[in-house]
């Protein structure tokens, strides 16, 4: 058990995205302990370490291993998660896994099962709907703002990856993807909110075959893309209601950006899936105009890189499931494996997962 009240934490992966979940961990330390690190490359979790002043551990074993390690944060590449998040559930760790919680239906089935049989939590990004502007929409959609839903629409217009991250490649393999690594972020405000998903239809497509990278030691090498770089998936909701979702590494610079949730009385916006500060606004059927509506707390600056791993510390503490569950990631895991097996198969694929709503913040 961590010293205190704070949660021990292990990080698995030291690449682009362990420096913000380390800064926002360091922020919250009566929650939340970083006790160490591991990278399959020793040298990152070396400077790690030092950086944040944790220990390196040598081996996963090690980390594994350690009794002040309580929660395993999972930051390494889309493929590695399955089995990292295994051998952490196996060892008796609670896990909280970056996105996607595996690359197939199988493996995100099985994880889900360990952790339910070990009686573990099992918590996966995103974590986005823990956002103060998603959940005063979320709040809206519940007070009847917009009556009856009927459709909503979401766009991550990612654009480049390449251009700014020094390891793009595994972002356009198989197992990633637009889809599965930024169209995940408005299913899970569009699952949190409107429920599971019952069917899908696909469009996918390699637009830019061949990529160069733009920074780190790399810079210049050219890579192919392996798996769709542009999906836009048609969605029905078990409610009823219908859904879109584009998902791009080809559009950057886009008026698209956002989600949008229509009823019978108006339509419901953020202008982002992710920033926990987006305007969110509203428009009755027959105006023309937005108002804004007040955000039920006063919203962090983008994203809260620690807010899953604080939700998941409190869930540990107090014997409840996280709010951004396993269960939930491994139903939006299937809509995106789903869309591109659609696009692929040109025809309705029925999803064959689903997952309990997680409980609102702000009731
Ligand atoms: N970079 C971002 O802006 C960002 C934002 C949100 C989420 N994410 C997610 O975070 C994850 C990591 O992204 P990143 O950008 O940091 O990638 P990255 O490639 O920069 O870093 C991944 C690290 O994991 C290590 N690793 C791989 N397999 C391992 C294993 N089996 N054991 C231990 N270490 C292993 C690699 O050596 C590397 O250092 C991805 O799932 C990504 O979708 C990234």
């Amino acid at each position: 058990m961590g010293k205190g009240k704070a949660v021990g934490m292990a990080f698995i992966g030291c690449g682009n995205i362990s420096g913000p979940y380390a800064e926002s961990v360091l922020a919250h330390p009566e929650e939340l302990r970083l006790v160490g690190a591991y990278d399959l490359v020793r040298e990152r979790a070396e400077s790690f370490a030092r950086k944040y002043g944790c220990a390196a551990f040598g081996s996963m074993e090690q980390a594994l291993s350690s009794d002040d390690v309580e929660l395993v944060v999972n930051l390494t590449i889309h493929t590695a998660h399955a089995q990292v998040t295994k051998r952490a559930l196996e060892a008796g760790k609670h896990v909280h896994s970056e996105k996607p919680l595996a690359t197939s239906r199988e493996d995100g089935k099985a994880l889900v099962d360990l952790a339910s049989k070990k009686k573990l939590l099992l918590g996966c990004s995103p974590f986005v709907i823990l956002g103060e502007a998603q959940q005063t929409l979320w709040k809206a959609v519940r007070d009847g703002t917009v009556g009856r839903v009927l459709y909503a629409s979401a766009d991550m217009m990612h654009g480049r990856i390449e251009s700014w991250h020094p390891s793009p490649e595994a972002f356009y393999a198989p197992g990633a993807g637009p889809m599965l690594d930024v169209g995940c972020y408005p299913l899970n405000v569009l699952t949190s909110i409107l429920g599971p998903v019952r069917s899908v239809r696909g469009q996918a497509k390699t637009l830019i075959p061949k990529r160069e990278i733009g920074s780190g030691p790399k810079k210049g090498k050219a890579f192919d893309v392996t798996t769709p770089d542009h999906v836009d998936g048609i969605l029905e909701f078990s409610n009823g209601a219908m859904g879109r979702l584009s998902a791009s590494f080809v559009v950057e610079k886009s008026a698209h950006t956002g989600i949008e949730i229509t009823g019978s009385s108006g339509t419901l916006r953020a202008d982002s899936p992710v920033d926990f500060d987006s305007p969110v606004l509203f428009c009755p059927i027959g105006k023309r105009d937005w108002s804004t509506i007040p955000l039920l707390a006063k919203p962090y600056r983008g994203v809260e890189w620690s807010r899953g791993l604080l939700d998941i510390a409190d869930a540990i503490k107090k014997g409840r499931q996280p709010r951004c569950s396993g269960e939930q990631a491994n139903h939006i895991l299937d809509v995106c494996l789903s869309i591109l097996e659609a696009s692929e198969l040109g025809r309705e694929v029925r999803l064959s997962t689903t997952f309990k709503a997680p409980e609102p913040v702000y009731k």
